[in-house]
């Protein structure tokens, strides 16, 4: 029997009408639609697409082992493994935060703004990875330790890693829980803190291969501010008292998780040995020596503090009150305590 071809040019139009399509159940990232009600957020994400830069593009034959003694090396290894404990954490975070806004129907420029962020963080990501690998092959973990400082280095890593994973859980409960504006105001703090990071360092590396990544990340991490705060320029209006006492406290959980990279972290939700933070000082230190441009003590207390100063001026505009940060002399709210449920991991 011959096959006979559908018909295709014939329409079908039952005589009682189409069949109503079923409602989709929420959350759910369907019915597919593409709103644009914040043309501020779509221009962001035409910027995101035009500033795509390739870690791999970087000149990675200038970064040799052998320009560093083996204490500087261990010193950037350890500085990289260190930011990889925040900038690692970033793809998953917006991924998952992606997902939460193709689930709750926001606008389309939001969805494709959070994944240009997570497309960005995982090239911060890589370059961790790349300087790590190039400096001391399978670290940060995996590296057989030759030497007290080297030993001191992995345990150290190891404490870290072991405060990273103990945030997941409670951020991954968090979508659901907060509406967009309190976790964008963490986030926001988070790109203040790295914008302010890598800007930094961009002027201070005197390696030129350091110097150019930061530039590249320093120029993502604007972005992602700007991201940050339009979005909270939408959500914030009308936001409730509760929550804003909410942002409040998780501006001083911010001020707790990212002073690891950024300065010296407070006695509060970190769960380290007593050698750690000296043992990270003299680390830290050999890094500096070796040209990566890790401001001193001082001059990241004094960064830190006008990077807060600039996040307290920004949420002020809004009525939500700063909390109170003795570490740098910045007056505010008590907060209490600071747990791991508290910290919503960004950078
Ligand atoms: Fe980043
Ligand atoms: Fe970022």
């Amino acid at each position: 029997m011959p096959m006979t071809a559908p018909n295709q040019n014939q329409l079908v139009v039952p005589a009682g009408g189409f069949t109503p399509y079923p409602e989709v159940p929420q959350p759910n990232i369907f019915p597919m639609e593409w709103r644009v009600e914040t043309p501020k957020l779509a221009e962001l994400y035409e910027r995101a697409k035009r500033h795509v830069w390739n870690p791999s593009d970087f000149p990675w034959d200038a970064l040799r082992a052998e320009d560093f003694t083996e204490e500087q090396r261990l010193g950037i290894m350890y500085w990289y493994a260190v930011l990889a404990n925040f900038d690692g954490s970033g793809p998953a975070v917006f991924a998952k935060a992606t997902i939460h806004a193709f689930e709750t129907h926001q606008e389309d420029p939001i969805r494709k703004c959070f994944f240009s962020i997570t497309h960005d963080e995982m090239n911060h990501e890589e370059v961790c990875q790349r300087a790590i690998q190039k400096l001391v092959p399978g670290a940060p973990m995996d590296f057989e330790p030759t030497s007290e400082l080297a030993k001191a280095a992995q345990n150290n890593i190891g404490w870290l890693y072991h405060n990273g994973g103990r945030y997941w859980t409670g951020y991954s409960a968090s979508l659901a829980k907060y509406p967009l504006s309190v976790l964008f105001t963490s986030f926001m703090m988070g790109e203040v803190a790295s914008s302010t990071l890598f800007f930094g360092m961009s002027k201070k590396a005197t390696h030129p291969l350091f110097k150019e990544i930061f530039k590249k990340v320093g120029q993502d991490e604007a972005r992602h501010l700007a991201i940050c705060l339009t979005v909270l320029e939408r959500d914030w209006p009308g936001l409730s008292d509760e929550y804003k006492t909410m942002i409040t406290k998780q501006l001083r959980a911010g001020f707790v998780f990212l002073s690891m990279i950024l300065w010296e972290p407070p006695n509060q939700f970190w769960d380290i040995p007593e050698y750690f933070l000296p043992n990270h000082r003299v680390l830290v230190q050999h890094a500096r020596d070796a040209g990566l441009g890790v401001l001193t003590y001082d001059e990241q207390a004094e960064n830190w503090k006008t990077a807060l100063a600039r996040v307290r001026a920004i949420v002020g505009e809004w009525g939500i009150e700063f909390p109170a940060i003795p570490e740098l002399d910045l007056d505010g709210v008590d907060v209490g305590h600071i747990g791991p449920e508290d910290i919503i991991p960004v950078f």
